[in-house]
């Protein structure tokens, strides 16, 4: 019997979970479990924060609010990039509004406390001759490049299992060089939606040929698992045919130095992510509407017939493309709100309406952003029903889901709840 109490424990909605179906409705709806959930997976777990090329020039500065802290990323004067806290060493207020900018120093509004690029503080009027400004420099986060990928750690005992996905991304991400990236836009959609029922959304393509016409052109849901005996004899035999063609491309990429399979660390692990190289349909090109790449001027090693290499994190999705890579930040705001930010990077010198046409390079993810945005907002309103009862998952498209849930719960243990 399902303890449906309000007031039942987070450890008794955990225990209440049930291998291969959907979470108890408190569990996306709660508050308090909301709260448990910034602490345990946003300040204990490596989460991403965004490209390294936010930042590309010394000065620049992108302050970032996330689960209920907010960093500053910045590059220093030398090209160092650093991640602070964006709290003052005084008294504690914000220094940077969240959002981009361009310093010298950092200022606090508050008493003009000023700070280095560095982190040092260099100035602080009226405190005294003794006053120590050495033991008041802004405190750092931990940070990882991973490849241009910024991941944080706000906790002082950050899982040491980054470190597999340091190597695979390291790796995978050089052919791409997001150092040389620009972003060429950004969007920040508001999700009425728990934060897991984003991330549940993106690790399944069940639902792609219902609801994405756009993204359907150039992504293959099958790659996303299939139940054989659902599919007609016609549609089996295109998928017999897909997966033959993916292992023989996947076989030629990694014989061209690609590493391409499927990696993932995705269950007893405190770091959760899969990497896989996945052929793009069509013109096997680029996610734009027609599959053909949105932009000339290609990143890096300048090839677009590498697929589409797409990376998850527990709060992170991204697609590196020959002409452009898409990467999505989850920022949870409150049980029921969800922002998701996406950036669209392109090579640095590539030229709006010269490189590239806007439309092609962002239509395709703007409209799934939006249909996926409906579909959590949906989906959050049906868990908040009283008649909402776990659901189950599908064994073939939704193992991810399954695998993600049960992760949830094992990191919830590990820190006690
Ligand atoms: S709180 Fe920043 S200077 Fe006082
Ligand atoms: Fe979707």
């Amino acid at each position: 019997m399902l303890d449906k109490s309000p007031f039942s424990t987070i450890s008794t909605l955990l225990d209440e979970r049930v291998e291969g179906r959907s979470l108890p409705a408190g569990l996306y709806t709660r508050e308090d479990v909301f709260q448990a959930d910034l602490e345990v997976l946003f300040r204990k777990h490596w989460i991403y924060i965004g490209p390294e090329c936010d930042v590309p020039e010394p000065g620049d500065a992108v302050a970032i609010d996330i689960g209920g802290s907010s960093l500053i990323m910045l590059r220093d004067d030398d090209g160092e990039l650093r991640v602070f806290h964006n709290v003052c060493r005084h008294r504690g207020a914000r220094i940077l509004d969240a959002g981009t900018t361009v310093v010298s120093k950092l200022v606090c509004p508050y008493h003009q406390w000023t700070y280095e690029l560095t982190g040092e503080l260099a100035h602080a009027p009226h405190m005294g001759k003794d006053f120590d400004k050495t033991c008041n420099s802004l405190r750092h986060a931990n940070f990882r490049n991973i490849g241009g990928l910024i991941h944080v750690c706000l906790s002082d005992d950050p899982p040491a299992d980054i470190a597999a996905l340091e190597a695979v991304g390291r790796e995978r991400l050089l052919p791409y060089d997001l150092k040389n990236t620009r972003v060429a836009h950004q969007t920040d959609l508001i999700e009425n939606g728990n934060w897991k029922l984003t991330m549940e959304n993106n690790r399944e393509c069940y639902h792609c040929s219902a609801n994405h016409p756009e993204l359907c052109v150039s992504f293959i849901d099958l790659d996303f698992g299939f139940d054989p005996e659902s599919l007609s004899p016609e549609d089996r035999e295109t998928a017999d045919r897909h997966e033959a063609m993916y292992a023989a491309q996947t076989a030629e990429w990694e014989a061209q130095g690609h590493p391409s399979a499927a990696i993932e660390q995705l269950t007893n692990c405190g770091t959760n992510f899969r990497t896989q190289r996945l052929i793009i349909s069509g013109a096997g090109e680029s996610q734009t509407p027609d599959a053909t790449a949105a932009v000339s001027k290609l990143l890096g090693i300048g090839r677009k017939d590498l697929g589409d290499m797409h990376l998850w994190g527990h709060n992170s999705w991204h697609h590196f493309m020959g002409d452009h890579i898409i990467t999505a930040m989850v920022i949870p705001l409150g049980p029921d709100k969800t922002m998701l930010r996406m950036k669209w990077l392109v090579h640095k010198d590539a030229v709006e309406g010269v490189d590239y046409d806007f439309d092609k390079l962002t239509s395709v993810w703007i409209a799934t952003n939006e249909q996926d945005g409906s579909l959590v907002g949906r989906s959050h309103a049906g868990v908040s029903d009283p008649a909402y009862v776990p659901g189950m998952y599908s064994p073939f498209t939704e193992t991810q889901l399954n695998w993600f849930a049960g992760w949830y719960v094992d990191r919830m243990r590990a820190h006690g709840y």
